[in-house]
């Protein structure tokens, strides 16, 4: 008990502490060769270290590219060899297995040298980047230019091949909204061709095209982004407040704040019963402010508080603890509104809201990515090589009309078990923001919140998690009776099922990619799967259910030895949900 409590203190120190270290070590290249000279019989992960089903991707060769007519080459070769190719960036982050290619011998061509801002002009007012450009790079080189990009991701190391790829967006209903796709101006793409093309062709497009619709969002399978043109504005001011409020309404709410702020969006701690609505606006570009925005869990963090947060929660986790849960969530969901998330209004301190400031300051963030080579003292909070956070993510976006009865159906789980989402609020509660209907293909088909839900994995597959039923009941529910979609590059297998049928212009797709790629060298297993183009998105053995890797039917894919067994939803009685059946009753 008492050895918690001095954990929980910990978890407020660190809180604090972070705010001081400078000091971090970046994360690794997610690609790992046998040696540097040696770029063969390599493999790689994800930024977290492990895919949804923790199988180890392999590649026979990886190559580097630094200009177009280097990427051109690796392809022609590979599409003369008939061989597999995939892309990988400089840090990987999507969960799901995108980076694969099927068996040990593709090529993977990675992004991490394609990595040059092209031009900024200012007359047109856009921004011509390299593939493997950081969403960092865009932010800072536009706005020496006094240019910026409206709606963005929150973190910056992002790729624009890696984020358009998976449909990435930020929080708004204005303008073409908040999917950094929807600000393409132009594309170019290498995609495979014939013998007498060379076997690689470069195709510039924009939106004079037929095919511009599908380039857009590509989950990688129609060769690889070597250039994009993103439309820009005049670089403006913002001005940020978040205010607390019950959640009692929340489910009315949502649905038109939206429309009320700008940059809306909101973080929803479901068992505390609060909302933090953020009240986001464009405001004179004269008007008094420097304010900076260093989200706290985007920093870099000691080592040391990391392992010591993951050894609480993994206490809590055996030993069923939710008061514990519960008790640690609000302590650092209250040190965080206390400093206010990371926003500053002078780069230094807090002191007051509204925080007002330019649009590059604010806009996004990762000083974790700040680094010195081998320092270990601190890191990003999810970087596999300390011992910190590792969690699922589900994340997915449902329809404006269909927002307000989902938030109930999730506020009538909460009621029946209200320890239940505690675990959520570790992670910073629910982050819902706002996307808009794209043109393109494999993007949003209509204004929506997206809900991005993070929580507890066990290092170990077959161990369950607390309140596992509430939280796959959740995923079902909005997958399958609200229909949602799930973001690409994030969520579980599970999240995936149906998912193409839920685009209008899926074959209008499926056509370019046969035209692009019609050997199919860009795509896995896992893209063909999620494209519909063949079966097992989910994956059925003993314990499959506690990964998201398949819904249980029965009681061995979840886990029976461990009180855990297969029962139909509470409130979506369509559910499947892996439930702890105890003796007593509760
Ligand atoms: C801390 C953190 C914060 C995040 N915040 C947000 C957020 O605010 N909003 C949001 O929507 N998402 C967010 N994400 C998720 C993120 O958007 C996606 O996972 C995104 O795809 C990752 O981009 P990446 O550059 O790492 O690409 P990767 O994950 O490496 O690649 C994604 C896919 O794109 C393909 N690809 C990459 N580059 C190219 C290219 N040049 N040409 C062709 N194909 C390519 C890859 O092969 C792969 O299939 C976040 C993730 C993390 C880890
Ligand atoms: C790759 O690994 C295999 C064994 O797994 C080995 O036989 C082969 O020589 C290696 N190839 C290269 C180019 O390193
Ligand atoms: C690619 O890797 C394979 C082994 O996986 C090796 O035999 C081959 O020579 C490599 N090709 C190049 C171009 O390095
Ligand atoms: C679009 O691309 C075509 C070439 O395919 C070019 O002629 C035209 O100028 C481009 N339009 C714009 C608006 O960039
Ligand atoms: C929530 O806040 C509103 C005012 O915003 C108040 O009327 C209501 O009683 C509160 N509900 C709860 C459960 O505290
Ligand atoms: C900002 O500029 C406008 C005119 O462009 C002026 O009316 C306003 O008073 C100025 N505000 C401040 C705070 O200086």
């Amino acid at each position: 008990m008492l050895a918690r409590r001095v954990r929980i203190r910990i978890r407020t120190l660190h809180l604090l502490m972070i705010c001081i270290v400078v000091s971090s070590s970046p994360p690794e290249d997610p690609v790992k060769c046998p040696s540097s000279t040696n770029n063969n019989n390599c493999t790689v992960r994800n930024s977290y270290g492990a895919f949804p089903d923790r199988s180890t991707c392999r590649v026979g060769n990886v190559t580097f590219p630094r200009s177009e007519e280097e990427v051109m080459s690796a392809i022609a070769a590979a599409t003369k060899a008939g061989r597999k190719m995939k892309v990988a960036t400089r840090y990987s982050h999507s969960i799901p297995k995108m980076v694969c290619s099927d068996g040990d011998y593709g090529l993977l061509i990675s992004t991490k040298y394609l990595n040059r801002v092209l031009k900024v002009d200012a007359a047109s007012m856009t921004i011509s980047v390299q593939g493997g450009v950081t969403l960092r790079q865009i932010i800072d080189e536009a706005a020496k230019a006094g240019l910026a990009l409206p709606y963005t991701p929150y973190w910056w190391g992002l790729t624009v091949g890696g984020l358009m790829a998976t449909g990435a967006h930020g929080s708004s209903l204005w303008g073409r909204g908040s999917s950094i796709h929807d600000y393409a101006e132009e594309i170019t793409i290498v995609t495979p061709a014939a013998a007498p093309y060379g076997y690689a062709m470069v195709r510039k497009l924009n939106w004079t095209h037929s095919d511009f619709n599908a380039v857009k969002v590509t989950l990688g399978v129609l060769g690889v982004v070597t250039q994009v043109t993103l439309k820009l504005e005049p670089l403006f001011k913002r001005s940020i407040t978040y205010a607390v409020r019950n959640d009692s309404d929340l489910a009315d709410e949502a649905v038109v704040f939206g429309n009320k702020h700008e940059f809306a969006d909101i973080t929803w701690y479901p068992s505390q019963h609060k909302a933090v609505y953020r009240l986001d606006d464009r405001v004179p570009l004269n008007t008094s402010g420097n304010g900076l925005y260093n989200f706290i869990p985007f920093r870099a963090t000691l080592s040391l508080l990391l392992g010591a947060i993951r050894s609480t929660e993994e206490i809590q986790e055996v030993g069923n603890d939710a008061d514990g849960k519960c008790s640690s969530a609000k302590l650092t969901t209250s040190a965080l509104l206390t400093a206010a998330y990371g926003l500053t209004n002078d780069g230094v301190l807090f002191t007051r809201y509204p925080v007002i400031g330019y649009q590059n300051r604010l806009q996004s963030s990762g000083t974790c990515l700040d680094s010195l080579q081998d320092a270990w003292i601190t890191a990003c909070p999810w970087d596999p090589k300390v011992k910190g956070e590792f969690f699922h993510q589900t994340t997915f976006s449902i329809g404006l009309s269909g927002v307000k009865s989902f938030i109930q159906d999730v506020q009538k789980l909460v009621d029946m078990e209200p320890r239940s989402l505690c675990g959520t609020e570790l992670y910073n509660g629910i982050l819902m923001r706002y996307v808009k209907a794209s043109p393109a293909y494999l993007g949003k088909q209509e204004d929506a919140i997206d809900f991005d839900i993070t929580y507890y994995r066990s290092k170990d597959p077959l161990s369950p998690r607390m309140y596992e039923d509430i939280l796959e009941e959740i995923e079902q529910m909005a997958i399958f009776k609200y229909g949602a979609l799930p973001h690409w590059g994030k969520n579980r297998n599970l999240a995936f099922i149906g998912a193409i049928r839920k685009y209008r212009k899926a074959a209008e797709f499926l056509k370019v990619k046969d035209v692009y790629d019609p050997s199919g060298l860009f795509s896995s297993d896992w893209t063909d799967q999620i494209l519909g183009l063949r079966q097992g998105v989910t994956i059925t053995k003993e314990g499959c259910a506690l990964e998201g890797l398949c819904i249980c039917s029965q009681d061995t894919h979840c886990a029976p030895n461990k009180g855990y067994f297969c029962r139909p939803g509470r409130v979506f009685s369509d559910a499947r949900v892996c439930k702890r059946v105890t003796s007593k009753k509760h």
